[in-house]
């Protein structure tokens, strides 16, 4: 027995937990959560799956093969689980777990637990039911409703230390059924949690460690939740509040639909410095017709006014993007319009992905299905156009100043990382001590996916 053993009760002896995050970081934040709600039973997170006791694979569903994926992924860990004596529990969460929970128990027997997001608190009953039913011979357990209480209720305090950048959840669900996604099946509706809660987790983040807080939410600017007063809140008088919060030094929020940037969150980018002047704002596409065939509920010019308020309130503001192309009854004359709307604003990064059917969606039966060889020429297009803007982007920071939160060590000895206020990764050469700080540098060197720089030791000994 080892000396972090706590005894013979199977119940608390120490166990070894691996799991596995695919997808948004909302994915992230749950793979956290799931590991703080088992801790008590005894688990404790191991970095791979050989030799653990039980295997979470916390998966996403939002494009391309990603049940097929999961199936094969699942294929690996059953010669684990086999090579264990079958003593490995092994669990399916995440969305592929809610949208294809009965197919996954049909194609994999093997698997113990299958789990939807909404029922992560349930976790250590599910795994006793596990255990009794291995024992008795039965099935596996599946958990996929949207059960009546708030899974937020009932998960225990984070437990782990959090790093310097944390991540924290404030919103699941979403109601605006874009006729791509399938979020608003899989997460179900939108669903806020309160502003107590919200500041009471920040605060506990703050206390082991964290300096910057990202909230969370598959449509975190719809975010509406009750305040300390019993008003309610929208995001932009949450930030307010959260800026407040002694030891916090940055302040960010993702994923955002541009209907609900309000004029009080657009305030809130004027007002408070520590929100980084970095937004995550899909458009999706530049062309009205498309956006209205995805019910996006906004034109591209709705887009380019918002972005150009945003840029008054909060000039030094660069922006992030989803693209999609593709997307069912998208012409070339469409997709010019998207290259036009990216040569318009100028973007700092993006993401882009060719239009996936997702079943049960409703573009996925919809007519005019673009081939394959098209969305294929389409997206290395706009992604040509997307990594030039991230290179002049990042060329332009070389010889100014930015402010570098350092998060860890860098690949090279002597070297330290962190985030600039727009993500980008930064190396300088460092002492270990200062990470957890947010310090200026000086920027000298532009690489692929990184930037080097020194840092500005007058201030430092200021
Ligand atoms: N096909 C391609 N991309 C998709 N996304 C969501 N659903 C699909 C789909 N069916 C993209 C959108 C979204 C991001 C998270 O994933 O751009 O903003
Ligand atoms: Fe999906 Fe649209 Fe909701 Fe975003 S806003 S999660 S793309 S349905």
């Amino acid at each position: 027995m080892t000396p972090t053993d706590r005894g013979t009760n199977p119940q608390t002896a120490r166990k070894r937990l691996h799991v596995i995050t695919w997808g948004c970081q909302m994915n992230v934040y749950d793979s956290g959560r799931m590991s703080d709600v088992l801790a008590p039973l005894g688990y404790v997170p191991t970095d791979t799956p050989e030799g653990a006791d039980m295997v979470i694979l916390n998966t996403c569903h939002i494009r391309d093969k990603a049940a097929e994926k999961v199936f094969s992924e699942l294929g690996r860990l059953r010669r684990l689980k086999d090579a264990s004596g079958g003593h490995m529990i092994l669990a399916v969460a995440g969305c592929v777990a809610q949208a294809e929970g009965k197919e996954i128990l049909t194609r994999a027997p093997y698997v113990d637990i299958v789990l939807g997001p909404q029922t992560y608190h349930r976790l250590p009953e599910m795994v006793a039911r596990a255990a009794r039913a291995a024992n008795g011979g039965q099935g596996a357990v599946i958990e996929t409703d949207f059960p009546a209480e708030d899974k937020f209720d009932h998960l225990p305090e984070q437990s782990a230390p959090r790093g310097v950048n944390a991540f924290l959840t404030i919103q699941e669900g979403c109601d605006k059924f874009c006729s791509f996604c399938v979020v608003p099946y899989t997460r179900g509706a939108e669903q806020s949690r309160s502003a107590v809660t919200i500041l009471a987790e920040a605060r506990r983040l703050i206390a082991q460690g964290s300096r910057e807080i990202t909230v969370l939410g598959q449509n975190v600017n719809a975010w509406h939740g009750e305040a300390p007063d019993g008003s309610t809140w929208g995001l932009g008088r949450l930030l307010r509040a959260m800026a407040e919060l002694p030891g916090l030094l940055r302040l960010r929020y993702a994923t955002s639909h541009p209907r609900d940037m309000d004029e009080a969150l657009i305030e809130a980018h004027r007002d408070l410095p520590m929100l980084m002047p970095f937004l995550h704002l899909p458009v999706q596409s530049g062309s009205d017709r498309v956006l209205a065939a995805m019910n996006r509920k906004h034109t591209s010019d709705d887009y380019r006014r918002l972005v150009d308020r945003l840029r008054t309130a909060r000039p030094d503001l660069a922006l992030s993007s989803d693209f999609i192309v593709g997307h069912p009854g998208e012409t070339e004359t469409d997709f010019e319009a998207t290259m036009s709307l990216v040569r318009d604003v100028g973007f700092a990064q993006a993401y882009s992905f060719k239009y996936s059917q997702r079943p049960g969606t409703p573009a996925a039966g919809a007519p005019g299905q673009v081939p394959e060889v098209e969305k294929d020429r389409r997206l290395q297009a706009l992604q040509a156009l997307l990594r030039d803007q991230q290179a002049r982007f990042n060329a332009a920071c070389v010889g100014t100043e930015m402010s570098v939160l350092f998060t860890g060590p860098g690949r090279h000895p002597g070297q330290i990382v962190g985030r600039s206020s727009y993500l980008q990764p930064i190396h300088v050469l460092g002492s270990a001590s200062l990470i957890g700080e947010d310090l200026p540098v000086r920027i000298q060197a532009a690489l692929p996916n990184s930037l080097s720089g020194t840092l500005i030791q007058e201030r430092l000994s200021a």
